[in-house]
């Protein structure tokens, strides 16, 4: 028997790293993901002892905010965990740096280079950079067009670019921002970032899948009947209305959070393990994937908006009643849609997405419902035979379970269903970290496999284009249904599976 192939491009995924002296400068330092995700998630690199010691974070935004001022307002919102670590966080405070940058300025462009050489000399952190644009995304493009007149990519080994989402908000304008993008950077030099991939779930789809003989020979149309991927918030728009009611569910979750949810369940398995390879699969899979009746998409999606509900002691305002919503907003909170992928693997199988806001639970997870037994020998305890499930648990209880039917003890020979659980705390005692902590660290590192390469994003926004231009050409077939608060959505999502003889999994 021939042993595995082991190939030599071990790169990637699979290296224990170290991230080189660095410095990490964020536009739009003043705003909320700094505070709430990024400088969290960089202190939690220190205490891990991932950060080089020639580590310097440089925040820049308009507000006229010193080095001083900076430090304490980091330091403010993360009060909680400074409790836990003074010592550290004195530490790394030293490396926090800030400059008032107006992006469109190029006196301040020119400015920023030296504060960029000073703090080079001061921190050793040998001109290597990962400007991160946590900004407005109309200022993406101008934000490359400035640091590249600023001669800032020039070295495109040392010097690279996050993106925030959203990368566009269809087809046309995303294809026309990579072209923007591209004209001041290389493509290795760019990381679209979606923070879904940098959750250790997500990644394990990759490792469950490639990693085990048992699942690839019946991971197809072969023998899985339907795939449903369910990604439920118990939160509202909350403060966020000013963004939320341009863009709605579809844009805000589906096009992306779900898609690579989707993308890495269904790709072919790569040839080898590096950033490229595995690109190519999700883009080739998302490629193939189509909106299941492409002549008339409305019957393959609802919209729904989340009204009241909640109880008498935690009474919960409709979609439409939130501050900074239009009453009469037809933004999506919720949306369901079934696929199809055109490939020999998933050819006939549908896949159901589903996301919404105000839903009873915070769940996120992939669910592969497996073809019934040919013939059925033995009565069912519940009713009706069940089929097998594979679930796959991204959030929160991180895990996986198996379901599949026993003997139900006693006399006779009936079956009944039980689950084998797998969860990821009680087998590794400690919970994984957020993505920010791990796509922070791929940044810095220069490796691209979690982050969105052009074409994937591309063939996100085109695989929803018919949904988008329903929406916005003729939004009367794509009607917005209400849904109580923090109920499993509208009706006419349950409908949408009824048709096909299924119903979605209650979490
Ligand atoms: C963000 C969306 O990208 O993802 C939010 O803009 C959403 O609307 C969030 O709440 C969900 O992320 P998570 O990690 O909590 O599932």
């Amino acid at each position: 028997m021939s042993s595995p192939i082991t190939n030599p491009l071990r790169v990637g995924l699979r290296q224990e790293r170290v991230i080189p002296p660095q410095c990490l400068v964020i536009f739009g330092a003043s705003g909320d993901l700094t505070h709430r995700k990024l400088v969290p998630s960089l202190f939690e690199l220190y205490k891990q002892r991932r950060l080089p010691s020639e580590f310097a974070l440089l925040g820049c935004a308009r507000r006229p905010w010193s080095d001083h001022d900076f430090r304490q307002k980091m330091a403010a919102s993360l009060s909680d965990k400074i409790k836990e670590s003074p010592i550290e966080w004195d530490e790394f405070c030293k490396g926090l740096f800030y400059e008032p940058v107006n992006i469109t300025h190029r006196e301040d462009l020119i400015k920023l280079g030296q504060r960029l050489e000073e703090i080079d000399r001061l921190r050793a952190t040998h001109s290597n950079r990962t400007f991160y644009l946590s900004i407005s995304p109309e200022f993406y493009g101008i934000a490359c067009r400035s640091l590249a007149e600023a001669n800032l990519l020039k070295d495109p080994k040392r010097s690279r670019v996050v993106i925030e989402k959203p990368f566009g908000r269809d087809y046309r304008s995303a294809q026309a921002l990579n072209k923007l993008v591209q004209n001041y950077c290389q493509e290795s030099q760019v990381f679209r970032i979606d923070h879904y991939l940098g959750k250790e779930t997500v990644q394990n789809i990759l490792v469950l899948r490639f990693a085990n003989t048992i699942f690839e020979p019946i991971w197809n149309r072969n023998y899985i009947s339907s795939i449903q991927i369910t990604a439920a918030e118990t939160v509202g728009v909350e403060e966020r209305a000013g963004y939320y009611e341009s863009s709605g569910a579809l844009r805000d979750m589906v096009q992306n959070h779900l898609t690579q949810m989707l993308s890495i369940t269904a790709m072919e398995p790569p040839g080898h393990f590096d950033p490229e390879a595995i690109r190519n699969e999700k883009a080739k899979v998302l490629q193939a994937a189509r909106i299941a009746d492409e002549i008339e998409p409305w019957k393959c999606c609802i919209r729904g908006q989340y009204g009241r509900g909640g109880n008498k002691e935690e009474p919960l305002l409709g979609y439409r009643e939130e501050s900074g919503v239009s009453p009469s907003s037809t933004t999506e909170t919720y949306v369901a849609i079934k696929l199809f992928i055109d490939n020999w693997r998933w050819q006939g199988v549908p896949f159901y997405i589903r996301t919404g806001k105000r839903l009873p639970k915070r769940v996120s997870e992939v669910v592969l419902t497996f073809r019934e037994a040919p013939v059925h020998l033995f009565d069912a305890a519940g009713g009706s035979p069940t089929s097998n499930q594979l679930i796959l648990r991204i959030q929160p209880d991180e895990g996986a379970v198996f379901r599949f039917d026993v003997k139900s003890p006693g006399s006779g020979m009936r079956s009944r269903p039980v689950e084998m659980d797998f969860s990821y705390e009680q087998s590794f005692g400690e919970p994984s970290d957020e993505g920010y902590v791990r796509l922070l660290a791929d940044a810095m590192l220069g490796d691209p496999t979690l982050f969105t390469r052009s074409d994937e994003v591309e063939a996100a926004w085109r695989l929803y284009t018919p949904l988008l231009e329903l929406i916005e050409d003729k939004p009367w077939q794509l009607p917005i249904h209400q849904y109580e608060s923090r109920t499993w959505g509208p009706a006419a999502a349950d409908v949408l599976l009824a048709r096909d003889e299924l119903l979605w999994r209650r979490p």
